[in-house]
């Protein structure tokens, strides 16, 4: 039996009815056997303020803990205005700072993301597929999962109706799993 991995999720949304909340619920179920994902919700982190980087604020230090715990992380983004949220960006700052203590440092990593719009977070995901390099994370390239016009795939009690989302999100874990053992991290 391989030990088991933890995953790491959250979505760059604070809204109680995100659909990238949805998928990350999604995520929990279909998580592969030998691996689970915890959650963390990103509500309370304070905006990023380089001169409270050696006295992070509570919330921050918690999202920071959380990230250094996990073997990889997994990301549910918005597009905004063609990029990710500020919510997104500013914890992913906090998480990595300060300099020489970044919490993201080697970590595998994966991204989904869900919009009401046609690219479904396309634009946004290339975007933190950039921050990555810095952050010295390594991403997985494929599936991509870009969930567009969810509001017909995710219903209005945030559950996922599509099986064909579904699928993708299956494998996106899946490879997830595997690239993070090939990585050694478990
Ligand atoms: C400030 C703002 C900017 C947005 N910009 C985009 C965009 O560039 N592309 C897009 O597809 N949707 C855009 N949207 C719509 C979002 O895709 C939609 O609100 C989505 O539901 C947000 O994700 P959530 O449900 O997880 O909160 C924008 C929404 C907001 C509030």
């Amino acid at each position: 039996m391989n030990t088991p991995i933890t995953v790491l999720g959250f979505a760059g949304s604070l809204r109680k009815n995100s659909c990238n909340k949805a998928l990350l619920r999604v995520a929990k179920e279909l998580m592969p056997q030998d691996a689970k994902l915890e959650t963390f919700d990103l509500e309370g982190i304070p905006p990023f303020n380089q001169d409270l980087e050696d006295k992070m604020p509570e919330r921050a230090k918690e999202f920071k803990a959380k990230i250094r715990e996990a073997d990889a992380i997994l990301i549910a983004t918005p597009e905004y205005n063609y990029s990710i949220p500020g919510v997104l960006k500013n914890a992913i700052d906090w998480a990595s700072r300060p300099y020489g203590d970044n919490s993201f440092e080697g970590k595998p990593v994966a991204i989904m993301g869900a919009s009401g719009g046609r690219l479904g977070t396309a634009r946004a995901q290339y975007h933190l597929r950039q921050t990555f390099v810095c952050l010295n994370m390594h991403p997985i390239n494929r599936p991509e999962v870009f969930v567009d016009q969810a509001g017909e795939k995710i219903d209005k009690d945030g559950k996922l109706i599509d099986e064909p989302t579904r699928k993708i999100i299956r494998e996106l874990l899946e490879n997830l799993i595997v690239w993070t053992r090939r990585l050694g991290k478990k």
